[in-house]
């Protein structure tokens, strides 16, 4: 039997710093969208992967900071999920590569690879078939994007009918144009969505780019000490990225290929992205989770309408209205609108609206104030309390706080 390993690539405390201050008391791979941390949503789409062995998780975040949630994950899926902390960071090959034991102890056949802070529906069991048609060594989950975004992420060109990827650059200064036939020249809207599947071979192609830079490194030993030094000082010679040292020398020599989604695609790198996210997991879940979702009837509970997700320690009280609407704007006037998510012991006080928002852990509302301004993206850090009749429109509030005067488009620190 066939076994499949999934790995979660997660970075550290040094990686993903435009998410502060979001990720100031959390690491940002635990950060809850939709109510479950960010890499949970990956984790249950790993579950639907047949003969799926170990997830992995590898970053260089300290040991104790995932210690709580992989026991809790790993019961509650039933597949065991491992942290491996690296010593310092290796680049996103080279992390892998250094836990290569581990990850090949089960002899798996494939490897699933996934960066931690994309937002997709993570079409696994689909990607892992159309690799096993394609024949090589990896495959890429790709989408199009517009042409004017696409040099933001690690853009591509592969051939239409054969899906093989026959070019790749990562964050091209300018866009990728190129001529594979006489007749057109391409310019590519299709970006890499950081979601592969990869069968042991990488391992391979990662000890050659090893192999390679040692030997260099080794000849400018030989040649120039100052040399050598200057360029194991921008690059340890351990440090490999998975996009400019595999991808990109890989492409076009049939040993990659490309699986297009069609469905939703989003990168997690700045706090408002969060709102975004899990606004799109919350209608997500509705296909895949809808036990997870809120309802409530006005009456005995508050009155809940659209995608909305309340932890069940949470406690609302009934007159609250937490109501999720897409886009009707009669709603809107009367101050109510899409995409809540109310994370574990938040207390929300008789009145308030909730309005697309993260509510996070222990956070107390008091009452309702009053509603006139236009509405943006607001943030509560960890057990922050807002006070009666305040109303906070477009801000990031630190943890603990207490808010006892309204705020409109101010950082409190
Ligand atoms: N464990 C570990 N160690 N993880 C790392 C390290 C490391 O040294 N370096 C990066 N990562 C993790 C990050 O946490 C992230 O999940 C993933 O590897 C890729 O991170 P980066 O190499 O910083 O790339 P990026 O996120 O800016 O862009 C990548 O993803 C885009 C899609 O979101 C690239 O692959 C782009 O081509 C791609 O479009």
């Amino acid at each position: 039997m066939e076994k499949v390993v999934a790995v979660i690539m997660v970075g550290g405390p040094t990686k993903g710093t435009r998410f502060r201050p979001l990720s100031f008391n959390t690491p940002k791979p635990l950060f809850p969208l939709a109510g479950q941390p960010m890499i949970q949503h990956p984790i249950s789409a790993c579950k639907r992967i047949p003969n799926l062995a170990q997830i992995f998780l590898i970053g260089f975040y300290e040991e104790r900071e995932f210690a709580l949630y992989v026991s809790s994950i790993s019961n509650e899926l039933k597949v065991p999920v491992r942290y491996l902390k690296e010593d310092k960071p290796h680049g996103s090959a080279g992390g892998l590569y250094y836990f290569r034991d581990m990850i090949m102890e089960e002899n798996p056949s494939h490897i699933i690879l996934l960066n931690c802070d994309v937002c997709c529906s993570f079409p696994l069991p689909d990607l892992l078939e159309a690799h096993k048609r394609y024949g090589g060594m990896g495959t890429m989950l790709v989408i199009k994007v517009s042409a004017e975004s696409a040099h933001q992420f690690g853009e591509l060109i592969a051939d239409p009918n054969t899906k093989e990827l026959l070019h790749y650059t990562e964050k091209p200064e300018t866009f990728v144009h190129t001529h594979y036939s006489s007749s057109n020249c391409e310019v590519s809207d299709l970006i890499n969505c950081g979601v592969y599947v990869f069968t042991p071979d990488i391992f391979t192609a990662i000890q050659g780019v090893l192999t390679h830079r040692e030997d260099r490194a080794n000849i400018r030993q030989v040649s120039s000490f100052e040399a050598f030094q200057s360029a194991t000082r921008t690059l340890p010679v351990d440090f490999v990225r998975l996009d400019q040292d595999i991808l990109s020398p890989l492409a076009g020599k049939k040993q990659l290929y490309t699986y297009e989604t069609t469905d939703f695609w989003e990168q997690i790198k700045t706090p408002g992205m969060s709102l975004k996210c899990s606004s799109l997991y919350l209608a997500l879940f509705k296909i895949t989770s809808p036990q997870l979702l809120a309802s409530g009837n006005g009456i005995t509970s508050a009155t809940i309408a659209g995608d909305v997700y309340i932890h069940p320690s949470a406690k609302v009280h009934p007159t609250a209205k937490v109501i999720n609407i897409s886009s009707s704007s009669s709603i809107l006037s009367s101050a109510i609108g899409p995409n809540v998510s109310i994370s574990a012991n938040v207390r929300v006080g008789a009145g308030v609206r909730l309005i697309s928002c993260i509510v996070l852990d222990d956070v107390e509302i008091k009452g309702n104030g009053d509603y006139n301004a236009k509405l943006g993206i607001t943030i509560l850090g960890e057990a922050v309390t807002v006070e009666d009749e305040v109303v906070v429109i477009n801000s990031i509030v630190l943890p603990n706080k207490v808010l006892n005067v309204s705020v409109q488009e101010e950082i409190i620190l």
